[in-house]
């Protein structure tokens, strides 16, 4: 089957994946939009995209039959442009964080409802084989209930686009923490996206103003800023009697880089755990998958074993993901509802590091 036929808007770094994964699963990629042509004209060429424009209005004028569009621009754009997309009768997929507030997202979620159509979010590590494997073992209820999750995502040298939108809070919404967000997602995908009750953190901002502890990576233009957390610490606890630890850094003394998920269930465990070699080796691979399970009584651990997949797996099958959601083939694999239960998490995650009080979340 093919289409949907599908705009980007935004070309970025990370639009290739989003173009791969749908152009893949067979829909058709109508048209690319950017506020500076010459990235939207690179990748037109690339990926043989018919028509290149300089913003999301133009497309929807000069394209008939849109399905969907894909965003994939700074933070303080998400709200807006999928809300103008909703609005248009057209499906969203649109990149993390969902935008730069629960109170926004709300928005979204509500135009969303709506509009009666699909509003998903670019949490592609839920994508990956290894988080399948997992959470398909916890639906089977080979787990029980996780009481407890311990989620990272840490970098050593790592604030991504040193001075440009993602280091101004007022267009990013914050640092570490909501740049970083993945693995929370990921945490609360294995229990349930429970309701959570309170939070208790801190954000740290060593390292903020030297140029070493920059990334190779992100938006080449630059305002200079950098007002925003590069490390968070949080807690939170959910009215279930749950509860998860969150740890994010873009520059903090570590060994390593590492991303990772483990959890503590009723009669079992798991981990995930993503080492990167910062440089060599695939990005991208989960260098541990494993379970902690009884077995007859005996204490064992089991591994799931992955072969190595390309770059930006997870991100290429989350896009294909939603293409099969607007066919009607599938159920997407996150929800808004989920989204803004993760945006309010985060909203009080800087409440509580700002008031240095315990906030308490109506999730
Ligand atoms: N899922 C992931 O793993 C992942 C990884 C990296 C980035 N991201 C997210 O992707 C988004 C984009 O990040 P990036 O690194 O590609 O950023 P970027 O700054 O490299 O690129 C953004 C592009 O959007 C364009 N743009 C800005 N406003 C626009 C508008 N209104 N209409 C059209 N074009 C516009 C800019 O000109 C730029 O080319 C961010 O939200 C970021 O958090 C997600």
């Amino acid at each position: 089957m093919t289409g949907p036929k599908i705009g980007i808007v935004g070309a970025g770094g990370i639009a290739p994946s989003h173009i791969e994964g749908f152009q893949k699963a067979g829909a058709e990629v109508a048209a690319i939009a950017n506020r500076s042509p010459g990235k939207a004209e690179a990748l037109a060429a690339r990926y043989t995209i018919p028509v290149v424009c300089g913003s999301l209005d133009e497309m929807l004028a000069k394209v008939q039959g849109l399905d969907a569009i894909s965003i994939v621009t700074p933070n303080f754009t998400h709200a807006a442009l999928a809300m103008q997309a909703l609005r248009a009768g057209l499906h969203v997929f649109c990149e993390k964080p969902p935008a730069l507030n629960a109170h926004e997202t709300e928005a979204m979620c509500d135009t969303a409802q709506r509009a009666g159509k699909i509003l998903m979010f670019n949490f592609n590590n839920r994508a990956r084989p290894e988080s399948q494997a997992i959470i398909d073992f916890i639906q089977k209820g080979g787990v029980g209930k996780i009481n407890s999750a311990q989620t990272q995502w840490v970098r050593k040298a790592g604030i991504p686009g040193y001075g440009s939108w993602f280091t101004n809070r007022k267009l990013s919404g914050g640092g570490a923490m909501i740049d970083l967000l993945h693995m929370a997602d990921l945490a609360l995908y294995f229990m349930g996206y429970p309701n959570p009750d309170y939070v208790l953190a801190r954000t740290f901002s060593n390292f903020q103003h030297d140029e070493e502890f920059r990334s190779s990576y992100g938006s080449e233009e630059s305002s200079g800023v950098m007002d925003v957390e590069t490390a968070c610490h949080a807690m939170v606890t959910f009215r279930s009697g749950q509860c998860l630890t969150i740890r994010t850094s873009w520059a903090e003394m570590n060994e390593r880089e590492l991303a990772s998920v483990v959890f503590q269930g009723a009669w079992a465990g798991g981990r995930i755990e993503r080492a990167y070699s910062n440089g060599g080796k695939d990005e991208t691979s989960i260098d541990t998958c494993k379970l902690f399970l009884l077995d007859n009584g005996k204490m064992i651990e089991k591994p799931l074993v992955f072969g190595p997949g390309p770059d930006d797996l997870g991100r290429r099958a989350n896009a294909a993901n939603f293409v099969q959601a607007v066919r009607g083939e599938t159920r997407p694999l996150n929800t808004p509802a989920q989204a803004l239960r993760l945006m309010k998490i985060i909203d009080a995650i800087y409440e509580s590091a700002e008031t240095r009080t315990a906030v308490q979340v109506d999730g």
